[in-house]
């Protein structure tokens, strides 16, 4: 075997692992849950953290998001660090 048969291999297990790498990818990509998490709600209670800075805004969802506030998290809620990377504001 000369050496131009071994490019030749060579290649085409490059492209091989190239379809293979593309492939998985996008099958990542297909079983990712959709971005359906609810948005921040336009309304008179959360109006005014859309103009906020965002670390600055979650400083205040807690104190109605508590299991004691007006409106707690439902139970098996995931962890909640950061509210408004999840609860996008639109
Ligand atoms: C003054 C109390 C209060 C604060 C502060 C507050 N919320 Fe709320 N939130 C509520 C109440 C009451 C509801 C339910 C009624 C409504 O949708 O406004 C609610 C509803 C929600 C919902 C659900 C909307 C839906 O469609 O079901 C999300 C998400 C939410 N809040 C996120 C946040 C985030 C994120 C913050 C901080 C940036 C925050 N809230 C701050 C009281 C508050
Ligand atoms: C890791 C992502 C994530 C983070 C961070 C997060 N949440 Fe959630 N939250 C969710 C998911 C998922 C649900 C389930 C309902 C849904 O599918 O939207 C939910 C539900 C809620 C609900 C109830 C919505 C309803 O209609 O019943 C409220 C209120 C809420 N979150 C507030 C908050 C607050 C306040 C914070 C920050 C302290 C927070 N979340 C952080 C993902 C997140």
């Amino acid at each position: 075997m000369d050496t131009s048969d071994n490019k030749k291999k060579n290649t085409l297990l490059y492209n091989i692992l190239f379809v293979a790498v593309g492939a998985g990818i996008l099958i990542f990509l297909a079983l990712a849950p959709p971005e359906s998490t609810v948005k921040l709600p336009h309304d008179e209670i959360h109006e005014k953290f859309f103009s906020m800075h965002k670390k600055e805004a979650e400083k205040f969802c807690t104190s109605c998001h508590n299991p004691d506030g007006d409106k707690p998290l439902p139970e098996g809620h995931p962890p909640k660090y950061r509210c408004l990377f999840c609860h996008k504001r639109k």
